[in-house]
C-alpha cells in the first residue's frame, strides 16, 4: 500500500456527524443577522497582499508572520485573506456602497480564513470566521448594536458565561500621544523584554501590552492608561456606548489594557471571553471601531466602520465544554425497503417519487434480506420504513412502518403521498 498523504497541520476535515453541527450554527449565525438586518456580502478568499500590509497593518503578527503569502503565474503577489474585514472594506470600497440609499451598510459574512499560526485547540491555520461590517455612518447607538449582536449569538446558543470585555483607542492624535508616552516608559527597560516587543517599542509600541510573555513586568503593570490621555469627545463616546450596553442588559468589564491585534482600531474595542477553565484561549469574538480604514484603503474620508468576527472553532468548543446539545435532527422520513426484483425496481422509482414530494428518502441499493434492509433503516434514524414485496406489487399497495411504535398499514399506492403527507409533514 502507498503512503497516505496527511492532512496539512493546522486544518481539520469537518466530517458528515460535525458538519450537521457546522450547519445548524451556520444557519444560527444568518438568523440572527437577518433579525439584526445584516446583508450577506461574500468577497474573495485571495486578495492583493497589499490590501492586508494597508489594512491589517504592517506591524501586525498576522502581516509580520501568519499570512499565507504567493506570487500567482502573473508574478502578483496574493494572500489568502487572514481575516474578512479588509477584504470587505476593499468590496464597499470599489463597488461603491457608499453611495447606496441605506445607510449605514450593514453586512455579514462567513467563511474560512488562513493564518500560519502555532497549532493548539482553538488555533488553527485554516478557520472559519463569521462576521460583520457596519460601514458608513457613525453612532453609539451602532457599537452598541454591533456588540450586544456578538452578545447575543452565544446567549442565543445557551452560553452563559460569558463577559464582554471593552476599551477605547481614542482618536488617531490621542493614540499618537499616548503610543508617545509608552516609548518613554518602556524604553530605558526594553532590551529586558522579549525580542518582539523591542521590535515594537518603536512601531507599535501599544502592541507591547498585549504581550503574552512579559506580563508580570513592573513595568507593564504601572505602563500609562490610555484613558489618560482621551479628550472629551472619545470620553464622552464611549460613556454613551457603555450607557447603551447598561440598557441592553449585557455584562462588560472595562480593560485599559485591551488593545487588539490589528491595526485599524480606533474608539471601542471590544473582545468576547468565556469564564471556563476546560477551555484554554478564552477569547471568542473580537471587533471594534476603524473609522480610519476606508480611507487608508482609498475610500471617502468621512467613511467609519466598526464590526467584529468569531470563528465558528470556537464556539463549538464553547459549547462543548458548557455540555450544551445542539437540537440536531439528523432522521430521515422514510427507508424504502424491497424485496424481489420487481421490487426492487420499484423501489428506486418510488424513493424518488419521494423525493420530489419534498420527502428525506432513502432506499436500499441491495437486494439483502429484510431483517439486515430494516436494519439499515435503524442506521439512516428512519422514521417510516415502506416494504414492498411481490404481493404489494401485485395489490398496487405498499407496507408503511412506524419506526417508533412499530404499527403497519398497508397503504395503496395512489393514497400514499397524502397518507404520508399527513403523518410527516403534519407532525
Ligand atoms: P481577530 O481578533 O483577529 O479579529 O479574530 C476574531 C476572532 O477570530 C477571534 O476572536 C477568534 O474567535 C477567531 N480566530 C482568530 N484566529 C483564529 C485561529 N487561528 N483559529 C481559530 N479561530 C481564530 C479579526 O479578525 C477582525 N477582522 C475582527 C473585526 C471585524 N474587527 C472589525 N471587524
Amino acid at each position: 500500500m502507498k503512503k497516505i498523504v496527511n492532512i496539512p497541520r493546522g486544518t481539520q476535515d469537518i466530517l458528515p456527524k460535525e458538519s450537521k453541527k457546522w450547519q445548524y450554527i451556520e444557519n444560527h449565525l444568518r438568523k440572527i443577522s437577518e433579525n439584526f438586518c445584516y446583508k450577506e456580502i461574500r468577497t474573495p478568499i485571495f486578495e492583493l497582499t497589499e490590501l492586508f500590509a494597508r489594512g491589517v497593518g504592517d506591524t501586525t503578527d498576522i502581516v509580520q508572520k501568519e499570512m499565507y503569502t504567493f506570487l500567482d503565474k502573473g508574478n502578483r503577489s496574493i494572500t489568502l485573506r487572514p481575516e474578512g474585514t479588509a477584504g470587505t472594506v476593499r468590496s464597499y470600497i470599489e463597488n461603491k456602497l457608499f453611495a447606496d440609499t441605506i445607510k449605514p451598510q450593514k453586512l455579514y459574512y462567513i467563511g474560512p480564513m488562513f493564518r500560519y499560526e502555532r497549532k493548539q485547540k482553538g488555533r488553527y491555520r485554516q478557520f472559519f470566521q463569521y462576521g460583520v461590517e457596519v460601514i458608513g455612518e457613525e453612532s453609539e447607538k451602532i457599537d452598541a448594536e454591533v456588540i450586544s449582536l456578538a452578545y447575543n449569538i452565544y446567549k442565543s446558543l445557551g452560553i452563559e458565561n460569558i463577559k464582554v470585555s471593552i476599551n477605547t483607542l481614542g482618536n488617531p492624535e490621542e493614540r499618537n500621544e499616548y503610543n508617545r508616552a509608552l516609548i518613554n516608559h518602556f524604553k530605558k527597560e526594553i532590551h529586558n523584554f522579549c525580542e518582539d516587543c523591542q521590535n515594537r517599542l518603536e512601531k507599535n509600541p501599544m502592541r507591547i501590552l498585549d504581550c503574552k510573555v512579559d506580563t508580570k513586568k513592573e513595568l507593564m503593570k504601572n505602563a500609562p492608561k490610555l484613558l489618560d490621555f482621551l479628550g472629551e469627545e472619545s470620553k464622552k463616546y464611549f460613556k454613551k456606548v457603555l450607557s447603551y450596553l447598561d440598557d441592553l442588559k449585557i455584562k462588560y468589564e472595562v480593560d485599559p489594557n485591551l488593545v487588539r491585534g490589528l491595526d485599524y482600531y480606533t474608539h471601542t474595542a471590544f473582545e468576547i471571553m468565556i469564564d471556563n477553565k476546560d477551555i484554554e484561549l478564552k477569547t471568542l469574538c473580537g471587533g471594534g471601531r476603524y473609522n480610519g480604514l476606508i480611507k487608508m484603503l482609498g475610500g471617502p474620508e468621512e467613511e467609519k466602520g466598526i464590526g467584529f468576527a468569531l470563528s465558528i472553532e470556537r464556539l463549538l468548543l464553547a459549547l462543548e465544554s458548557e455540555n450544551i446539545e445542539l437540537n440536531i435532527n439528523d432522521k430521515i422520513d422514510i427507508y424504502v425497503v424491497s424485496v424481489g426484483e420487481e421490487a426492487n425496481e420499484y423501489s428506486m422509482k418510488l424513493t424518488n417519487l419521494l423525493r420530489i414530494h419534498g420527502f428525506k428518502a432513502q432506499n436500499s441499493y441491495f437486494d439483502k434480506k429484510i431483517k439486515a434492509q430494516m436494519k439499515m433503516a435503524d442506521r439512516y434514524k428512519a422514521k417510516f420504513s415502506i416494504i414492498i414485496g411481490e404481493e404489494e406489487i401485485k395489490d398496487k399497495k405498499v407496507t408503511v412502518k412506524n419506526m417508533e411504535n412499530h404499527n403497519q398499514e398497508s397503504i395503496k399506492i395512489e393514497n400514499l403521498m397524502n397518507y404520508l403527507e399527513e403523518k410527516i409533514k403534519g407532525e
